[in-house]
């Protein structure tokens, strides 16, 4: 007998793959800061790390575990074997190559398709019902990539779109006021980059239109010039990346947001990728940013948002824009 028998009477074996298991693939530093914000949620007792380089993730995970007991003590396990992500019920993907300071995301599609290619089956052949949430970039022609690859029903395969960037307009909208973003209702749809379209119309503070107390909000010859929010936007990355090298932090805490919601079937609405096919006069299997109801199964609903006709024409035009960059990729 060891002290441990001596204090226990063992009842039964403990289970060790319990709860809704979150995988994230990847362990970079958005891999990381993802990891970090969804176990600071607090929705899932189950977090598994996987990334090629072992000692790597290996490090990561015994780092992560060792502050476990402040994060209600979840499972933390991982590795660079795809078979540690057996059962999840969530797959965040965010691994792959990684934009340079001034470099578009678009650039770097067909690298980070072979990676994916070659990483989703495996995460199907160990998960089949799982849910994959795409965060990698360009996120949202990697989310197309992805829901080929997986075969799994369009519901089950989103991207994070526009969810940080609109994010990030709420902030700036919310300090020109000195307001809660909380409560600065906007959308950025369109596609996660430079291509992002600001939903002008429809931007209000507690159902206070801004549009309707300067018409030419968003416009060039806006006097006030808030379409210089949205380039502010557009440029956020970069200027992070110029001062540290590579954003993480904004991201992580969005795609544990979006986590969140689905974990927790919380019916939150985020701009996630979504496929677009049908809606807004779309006639493709696009996967692109727009509003949608995140629940248990994926995604539940999307937005029919009363879009003007200019906000229309952008979002087609950027559609077509992916749609080209889409079909240029071998997959
Ligand atoms: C950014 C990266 C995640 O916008 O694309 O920070």
């Amino acid at each position: 007998m060891n002290i441990r028998t001596k204090i226990l009477w063992n009842v039964q074996p403990h289970l060790e793959n319990v709860g809704d298991k979150v995988s994230i693939i990847g362990a970079g530093m958005v891999g990381i800061a993802t990891a970090v914000s969804v176990l600071g949620t607090g929705v899932t007792k189950n977090l598994v790390l996987v990334d090629a380089f072992g000692d790597k993730v290996k490090g990561e995970v015994m780092d992560l575990q060792q502050g476990s007991l402040f994060l209600k003590y979840p499972r933390i396990s991982g590795g660079n074997d795809f078979s540690a992500t057996q059962g999840s019920k969530l797959c965040i993907i965010t691994a792959g190559v990684r934009q340079e300071a001034g470099e578009s995301r678009l650039t770097l599609a067909q690298r980070n398709s072979d990676i994916m290619v070659k990483l989703v089956p495996e995460l199907i052949k160990y998960s089949p019902e799982t849910i994959l949430l795409m965060v990698g970039n360009p996120c949202d022609v990697l989310t197309y990539v992805a829901w080929k690859v997986s075969g799994l029903p369009q519901h089950k395969v989103l991207g994070a779109g526009t969810t940080l960037d609109t994010q990030r307009f709420r902030v700036l909208i919310a300090k020109k006021f000195r307001v809660n973003p909380a409560n600065v209702h906007a959308w950025i749809i369109g596609e996660h980059g430079d291509n992002s379209i600001p939903l002008w119309s429809s931007v209000n503070i507690s159902g206070m239109k801004l549009k309707d107390l300067n018409p030419l909000i968003g416009r060039h010859n806006d006097p006030e010039k808030w379409i210089d929010l949205h380039r502010e936007v557009i440029g956020a990355a970069g200027a992070i990346q110029e001062l540290k090298g590579y954003t993480n932090w904004g991201v992580g805490m969005s795609v544990a947001a979006m986590a969140r919601s689905i974990l927790g079937n919380k019916l939150a609405i985020y701009p996630v990728s979504v496929n677009a096919n049908g809606k807004y006069g779309i006639a493709d299997d696009i996967f692109l940013p727009l509003p949608a109801v995140l629940g248990s199964n994926g995604v539940c609903d999307i937005i029919n948002l009363n879009l003007s006709p200019e906000e229309l024409a952008s979002l087609q035009d950027t559609a077509a824009l992916l749609k080209t960059v889409q079909d240029g990729i071998h997959i």
